[in-house]
């Protein structure tokens, strides 16, 4: 028996051999990197390029995705583009290279993806767009869209306006606050107002440019639309964020947001609410940034080979100032 007896010391030795072929081997079978075949722990792989920062609806998007990657067991490869296309695609083109299971991004732009989402369709990694929509011709190339009706946002805010300003005399002078050019909600809000609008031919937009969807350029734009215009009536801004921009510069000029300036916008965040309930803004198109459970789904689906709708379209609604101060306690976001 005596001669049996292996030393402590080397009994320890062997033990962490063993503990580092178990963890090789764990590694091995369950990396991301070795196939697509799920994560550590065989979890679905989701890389998912985000636009940016840039506005309140963006922060409350980013949480609700990595909220529910965190509930659905999906292990989340996040990625800020910091509102550069470039960005975007060197994250797509990483995720390809790391053999994630499933790929996701809300495209900054609209156009100039036909390439990457080709690469990625060739590397089979089914890609879900999410909030924003490409302008492809080819719809192979990715499997769904989930995301607003930016056109019924536009339009939504253009026939309160009419309905608004139906006894007004005279012209009623309108400045636009566009959100990022060339972004799907920039070109769609902008259409769905315009045509809106058309219905009554003294609503008049004497301005339109670019805030890029921020406080800051909000604020800028409406600085130069004050002094080139001295008489403005309307705001309708693309987004809550630069109509809180714009509150600054309207302020500043000493007019009365809300009643010498009508300011619509869209989004429905809370401080574009607080705004709202507060008599600064006078109407919201909501657009809900909440996307994230309904991904976690629609990645699961994909990954598995089910069939999945071309088009998912989030349910929303508008609000008045009454109806701010009412939801505004229950407010999330
Ligand atoms: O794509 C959604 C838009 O992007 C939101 O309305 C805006 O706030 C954000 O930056």
């Amino acid at each position: 028996m005596r001669n049996m007896r292996i030393p402590m010391a080397r009994r320890r030795a062997m033990a962490v051999v063993a503990a580092v072929l178990l963890a090789g081997g764990v590694a091995a079978c369950g990396n991301s990197d070795t196939g697509g075949d799920g994560g550590d722990d065989g979890k679905l792989v989701l890389g998912f390029s985000q636009v940016g920062a840039e506005s309140g609806w963006r922060t409350a998007n980013t949480n609700s995705i990595k909220e529910a990657a965190a509930e659905a067991g999906i292990e989340l490869k996040f990625d800020d583009a910091q509102q550069k296309q470039e960005n975007q695609i060197k994250a797509i083109r990483n995720y390809i290279q790391q053999k994630v299971d499933v790929i996701a991004f809300s495209p900054v732009v609209e156009s100039g993806w036909d390439t990457v989402l080709k690469e990625a369709k060739d590397a089979g990694i089914p890609v879900i767009l999410t909030d924003r929509a490409v302008d492809s011709a080819d719809k192979s190339l990715y499997k769904t869209f989930l995301g607003s009706d930016f056109v019924k946002e536009g339009r939504l805010s253009g026939e309160w306006l009419v309905e608004n300003k139906k006894d007004a005399t005279g012209d009623v002078n309108i400045v636009e606050l566009q959100g990022t050019t060339g972004s799907a909600p920039a070109n769609d809000r902008k259409k769905g107002f315009a045509e809106a609008i058309a219905a009554d031919p003294k609503l008049k937009v004497i301005a339109s440019q670019s805030g890029d969807f921020t406080r800051a350029g909000g604020k800028q734009v409406m600085e130069q639309f004050l002094k080139a215009h001295p008489k403005i009536d309307v705001l309708f801004a693309h987004n809550d964020d630069m109509g809180l921009g714009a509150l600054e510069a309207i302020t500043a000029e000493g007019k009365v947001p809300g009643k010498d300036i009508t300011i619509i916008t869209i989004d429905a965040v809370k401080d574009g609410m607080q705004a709202l309930a507060d008599g600064k803004f006078n109407f919201i198109a909501e657009c809900s940034p909440l996307l994230g459970p309904q991904l976690m789904d629609l990645a699961k689906k994909v990954h598995a080979g089910e069939e999945v709708p071309p088009r998912i379209e989030t349910e929303e609604t508008t609000f008045t100032q009454e109806q701010a101060k009412e939801a505004l306690p229950n407010r999330k976001y």
